[in-house]
C-alpha cells in the first residue's frame, strides 16, 4: 500500500523541477498523475517515464497564466480518473532582467508575475475545490518561497507574489477546512532545477551553499518528498501551514559571520 495509494493527483509544471520529481514521488507512492504543463511535450515525457516504472500517469497542457486553461486541466483529471485528491499548484516564474527592485520594475511584468504566480493558485483551487467536496476532502498543496517570506534586492514582483501565496494557503485553509479540504504551502529555498541554473552562476550557486546549514544547494526531492507527506494522510491534521525547505539558510542571525569574524580579531 503506497502512501497515496489511489489518491488523484494533479501536478502542474510537471514537465520539469520540483513537480517533475514530485509527480515521480507520488506516482510510486500509489496516485494516479496528471502532469500539467504549458510544455506539453515535456509533460507528455515525464507521464511516458512514470507508466514505464509502472506507475499511473497522463499528461495534460496546462497555462497557469490562463483561466480556462486551469479549468480544463481540472476536469480533464476528473473526466480522466474519476475524482480530484491532490492539487498542487507549482507554476511560477519570475524575470531577473525586468523584476527589478522597487524603482525599476517593469509594470507589465509585476502584472505578468502575479497572473501566473499568485492567481494561478487562486484559480487552481477554485475549479478543485468543488470536486475535492465531492470526494470527501483534499489536500491543496502550493508552491510559494523563501522569496515570499524574506526580501531580495531584486525580484520585487516574484517576492510580493510568492507572499501572497503564504497568505491565500491560509484563507484556503480557514475557508474549506470543514469540508475536510487541508491547505498547506512548501517554501522552497534554492533548489538545484534547470530554473534556478540557468538563472544562477556556479559562484553564485556556491555562496548560497555557503550560507546553508546543510553542507549542500537543494535538489527537487527535498521539497517533492515534502509535497508527498502534505498529499499523504499522514500530514491530515496539518493545514495552513507553509513548511520552509530550505537547508537551514535563514535560520542564523545574519550577522553571524561579521561577528565572529570581528570577536576573533579582538581575541588576537
Ligand atoms: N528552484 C528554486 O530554487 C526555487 C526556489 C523557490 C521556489 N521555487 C518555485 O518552485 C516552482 C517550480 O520551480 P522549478 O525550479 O521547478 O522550475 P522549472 O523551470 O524547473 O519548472 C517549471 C515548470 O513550469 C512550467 N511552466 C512555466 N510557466 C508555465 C505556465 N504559465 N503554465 C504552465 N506551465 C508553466 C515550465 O514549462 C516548467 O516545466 C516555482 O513556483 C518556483 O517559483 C523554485
Amino acid at each position: 500500500m503506497g502512501r497515496v495509494q489511489n489518491k488523484v493527483a494533479l501536478v502542474t509544471g510537471g514537465a520539469s523541477g520540483i513537480a517533475l520529481s514530485t509527480a515521480h514521488l507520488l506516482a510510486n507512492e500509489g496516485a494516479k498523475v496528471v502532469i500539467g504543463d504549458f510544455n506539453i511535450e515535456g509533460a507528455e515525457k515525464v507521464a511516458k517515464s512514470i507508466v514505464s516504472r509502472g506507475g499511473v500517469a497522463t499528461a495534460k497542457f496546462l497555462d497557469a497564466s490562463n483561466a480556462e486553461s486551469i479549468k480544463e486541466a481540472v476536469d480533464y483529471t476528473v473526466e480522466t480518473f474519476g475524482k480530484l485528491n491532490v492539487l498542487f499548484n507549482n507554476v511560477g516564474v519570475t524575470n531577473i532582467n525586468k523584476d527589478l527592485d522597487v524603482v525599476n520594475i517593469d509594470l507589465g511584468e509585476w502584472d505578468r508575475i502575479m497572473n501566473v504566480n499568485a492567481k494561478s493558485v487562486l484559480l487552481g483551487s477554485r475549479y478543485a475545490i468543488p470536486h475535492m467536496v465531492e470526494a470527501g476532502g483534499g489536500s491543496i498543496i502550493n508552491t510559494a518561497s523563501m522569496g515570499g517570506v524574506a526580501s531580495d534586492a531584486i525580484r520585487t514582483a516574484y517576492g510580493a507574489s510568492k507572499a501572497a501565496v503564504v497568505n491565500l494557503t491560509k484563507y484556503i485553509a480557514t475557508q474549506y477546512g470543514k469540508d475536510y479540504i487541508r491547505c498547506n504551502a512548501v517554501a522552497p529555498g534554492l533548489i538545484l532545477t534547470p530554473a534556478a541554473e540557468s538563472n544562477m552562476s556556479e559562484a553564485v550557486l556556491d555562496i548560497f551553499k555557503k550560507y546553508n546549514a546543510l553542507p549542500y544547494n537543494g535538489e527537487p526531492d527535498d521539497i517533492g518528498y515534502t509535497v508527498l507527506f502534505l498529499a499523504s494522510d499522514e500530514s491530515k491534521y496539518i493545514t495552513g501551514q507553509t513548511i520552509e525547505v530550505e537547508g537551514g539558510h535563514y535560520i542564523a542571525n545574519p550577522t553571524i559571520a561579521d561577528s565572529n569574524a570581528f570577536i576573533n580579531s579582538q581575541d588576537k
